[in-house]
């Protein structure tokens, strides 16, 4: 008797677990009968983040990529990113599905890092309901007639950078003076901060800031992100500082409406008539500098580097620049139709960017199941698109690794394969201002010099975006002016 007793516990505890068992199995699947993508989630909690973050560290994010594209689906894979459960999509079909369906099937989604160090200062909202904010306000910022003003100050801006950090060198590490470069356009255009030193005084905490976004989110001292953390408050007191005195000047004719970012977002209102509170104010010249910052000094970085191992493609940059500072008056500053006539530097630009984009991808939030090739994406999983899945893919660019501007010749890449900027509604606002900075970097620095690489294999790391490990340091031959 009293094994039968146990035997029917025994069955029991088995029909128990059984159906546990097909419950939780059919919750993980997300969609009835749907299965996921093939894939595997790594250790409890971090998943797979030590990999996907490690292969940057070393150099080769694609690496993360291609090994699981190759043993899983080149389509879509399943992992776990940064506490999240995630696929990556791959490819440009990844790329068009992802960019067509933003708002529909899914919406852009920040890693716990990212909005712990942005939290949003206007209790009532969040930093996803800010970013929209942000992005119905920038186009009045970067439409065309906009820009086209932009060129001179820039120009300006880059004679003097060149004077104060390369002019009368032998030798400069590129990293810190292209960060240098991009900061000072920024805090010209963005708040009418020209002097370098207040310049300088803001340039250090960025550095903290921008290493510690995409990390583990650890607030612990000594750790990336906690140093994120810091570096965050101390640059949003200084804004807020600056926000203040603008008003006053605004207020008393010192200041034009029209001088800068900053004029125009404290006087801009939305729909409702409301005009944006000084801390979230803060915030958003905080992420355009954050985003406009680092990501075009990697780009110039890698311009250098590219141009020093790459002689004849320097002499066609050249050339194409040295025409047009032929047919400038001395002391001329450029302007929108010369920035126009650069269209082999940007080719060469677009290259570099294709071999060393400074975002690597950007992550989405499934807003409802669906399916995707065949595998289902439950409800709330974050996605993920990436730039090498189509840049280094031979599908889309043969011979990846070689350097070959003329890719972009006429009509360019297939569509949904070149996205150094991203793609459809989120694709980046700042990509026009991103192409006259790094073109007037470009003019000034072949105008000037010709330069050698003194460290020949000096290793790439990426965190989150790509620079030389000690910096590109590089010697510098003048040319004769
Ligand atoms: C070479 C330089 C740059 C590159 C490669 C780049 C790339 C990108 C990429 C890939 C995205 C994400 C798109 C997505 O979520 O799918 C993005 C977003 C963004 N970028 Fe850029 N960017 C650059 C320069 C700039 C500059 C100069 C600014 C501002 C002046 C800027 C402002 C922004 C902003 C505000 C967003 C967020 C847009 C949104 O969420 O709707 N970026 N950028």
């Amino acid at each position: 008797m009293e094994l039968f007793y146990v035997s029917l516990l025994c069955l029991f505890v088995l029909l128990v677990s059984l159906s546990l068992h097909f419950l939780f199995y059919k919750n993980k699947s997300g969609l009835a009968g749907g299965i996921l993508p093939p894939g595997r989630t790594g250790w409890p909690v971090v998943g797979e983040s030590l990999e996907f973050l490690s292969t940057g560290w070393k150099g080769h994010p694609e690496k993360f990529i291609f090994d699981r594209m190759a043993k899983y689906s080149s389509t879509v894979f399943r992992t776990s990113l940064l506490g999240e459960k995630a696929a990556v999509f791959c490819g440009a079909s990844g790329n068009k599905f992802l960019f067509s369906n933003e708002n529909k099937l899914v919406q852009a989604w920040w890693p716990a890092s990212v909005d712990k160090v942005f939290p949003s200062s206007s209790a009532a909202s969040s930093s996803k309901e800010e970013a929209i904010k942000m992005r119905k306000m920038l186009p009045g910022f970067f439409k065309p007639e906009a820009l086209k003003q932009y060129v001179g100050i820039m120009d300006h801006i880059t004679r003097r950078h060149f004077a104060a950090g390369w002019d009368n060198k032998d030798e400069v590490v590129v990293f810190p003076l292209a960060k240098r470069y991009t900061f000072w356009i920024a805090c010209r255009l963005f708040l009418s901060i020209e002097d370098p030193n207040h310049v300088a005084k803001f340039a250090d905490p960025f550095d903290l800031l921008a290493s510690g976004l995409i990390s583990v989110p650890i607030d612990l001292p000594g750790t990336p992100f906690h140093r994120a953390i810091k570096a965050s408050n101390f640059i949003r007191k200084e804004l807020h500082a600056i926000i203040k005195q603008r008003k006053i000047d605004l207020a008393e004719g010192k200041a034009s409406p029209t001088q800068d970012i900053l004029s125009h977002m404290l006087l801009t209102s939305d729909e409702d008539g409301k005009f944006m509170a000084e801390l979230d104010i803060a915030d958003k010249i905080l992420g355009l500098l954050i985003g406009g910052h680092d990501t075009a000094s990697s780009a110039c970085t890698f311009i250098v580097k590219y141009l020093a191992e790459l002689p004849e493609i320097y002499e066609g940059v050249r050339k194409e620049q040295m025409e047009i500072a032929n047919s400038k008056a001395p002391g001329e500053l450029l302007d929108w139709d010369d920035v126009q006539k650069m269209k082999y530097s940007w080719n060469v630009a677009c290259e570099v960017l294709r071999l060393a984009p400074p975002l690597q991808g950007a992550f989405r939030e499934a807003l409802a199941d669906f399916m995707y090739n065949g595998f289902s994406i439950p409800k709330g999983w974050k996605i993920y698109w990436s730039a090498n899945s189509t840049h280094r893919n031979e599908k889309f660019f043969p011979e990846p690794l070689k350097f070959d501007p003329s890719r972009f010749e006429g009509t360019g890449p297939a569509p949904y394969t070149f996205v150094p900027f991203g793609g459809g509604p989120r694709m980046c606002p700042g990509k026009e201002y991103a192409r006259l900075e790094i073109l007037v970097f470009m003019h000034h620095l072949v105008r000037r010099f010709k330069w050698e690489k003194m460290i020949p294999d000096e290793k790439i790391v990426v965190n989150p975006m790509p620079i030389p490990a000690k910096g590109l340091p590089v010697r510098l031959f003048p040319h004769k002016a």
